[in-house]
């Protein structure tokens, strides 16, 4: 898109790490500059550092998307700098792990505090300019958790599905004004969220060990072991995807990413959801009890 107006300014949350980071890197080399926001200074300095390295036009920020005022200010910040912001990627998140009826509200509310009331916020600071101009791209980094739900997922899923559900209605909203939203949604790769989950989980050992949900739990720690065995997928590979979406002329509504995403849009399109249930039920080992 746009091509003819040089170089584009591309904003990440969450991109000190994991897919954000690999996204930031490869949108670099391919010509864009890049704003790459996290919270973790340290993390922030070691890719700043290999962008120097690297020679690329990559520079990062503190922004942490739960905090009004931090928002505001990168955003600021990066129309200070750059003039504009051509695409957005809405990345930061973070995934807890407990079934509906352990987790604690305070955890609900975080949960969606980072996954979804952050890309709003977030968004929400960065439309009007791009309103104005009549041009730009909202990536959203969704997942196949916005499509199916496994157990002792239901708060990261949901926030995932209020992601899907805040896209669709960004998409027709923005229409008028030219500005696309494309939702990416990966299946299980390596990243740290994954040791992120296992940290946030801390307070539910107990109920995961020896409450009535205990069996639960360890169907979905097991799940997600055969899922870890078998990921091939990189964080590269997401970002080959991601950049294909910001160049793509007519861009499509959303990119699977990993087999498991190609596999699961075209379930859920062909299958009962009775279908989809025991698929995952099996993988996950969950049976009645007693
Ligand atoms: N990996 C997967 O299997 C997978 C699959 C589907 C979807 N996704 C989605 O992909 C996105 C990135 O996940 P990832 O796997 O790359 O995880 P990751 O390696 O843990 O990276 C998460 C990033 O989000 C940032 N972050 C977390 N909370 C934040 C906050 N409040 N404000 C600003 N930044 C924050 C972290 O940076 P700081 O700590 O520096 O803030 C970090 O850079 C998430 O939205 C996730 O749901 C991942």
């Amino acid at each position: 898109m746009d091509a003819e107006r040089g170089t584009q300014t591309v904003l990440i949350t969450g991109a000190t790490d994991g897919l954000g980071k690999a996204a930031a890197l490869l949108l670099a080399e391919n010509g864009f500059r890049v704003f790459a926001a996290g919270r973790s200074a340290e993390k922030r300095a070691q890719l700043d550092t290999l962008a120097n390295e690297k020679k690329l036009s990559l520079e990062t920020l503190g922004m942490d998307v739960c905090d009004d005022g931090s928002v505001q200010r990168a955003v600021n910040l990066v129309y200070q700098k750059a003039g504009t912001i051509d695409v957005l990627i809405n990345n930061a998140g973070l995934a807890y792990v407990a079934t509906v009826e352990d987790m604690t509200m305070e955890d609900w509310r975080r949960q969606f505090e980072t996954n979804f009331f952050g890309v709003v916020r977030v968004t929400q600071a960065v439309l009007p300019k791009m309103r104005e101009r009549r041009s730009g791209r909202i990536i959203m980094i969704s997942s196949v958790s916005g499509l199916v739900t496994p157990p002792t997922q239901g708060a990261y899923s949901a926030s995932k599905h209020a992601m899907e559900g805040l896209s669709n209605a960004l998409r027709h909203e923005l229409y008028p004004f030219e500005v696309k939203t494309i939702l990416i949604e990966p299946g299980y790769i390596v990243t740290n969220i994954q040791q992120t989950a296992v940290q946030v989980a801390q307070p539910y050992q107990e109920k995961i060990k020896s409450g009535p949900y205990a069996k639960v739990y360890a169907g979905s720690w097991s799940g997600a072991k055969s899922s870890r065995r078998k990921s091939k997928t990189t964080p590269e590979d997401c970002a080959r995807v991601i950049l294909k979406a910001i160049r793509a002329p007519v861009p499509q509504a959303r990119y699977g990413v990993t087999p498991l995403a190609a596999t699961l849009k075209w379930a859920k399109r062909l299958l009962p959801d009775s279908a989809i249930d025991a698929m995952i039920r099996r993988r996950y080992g969950i049976m009645r009890q007693g």
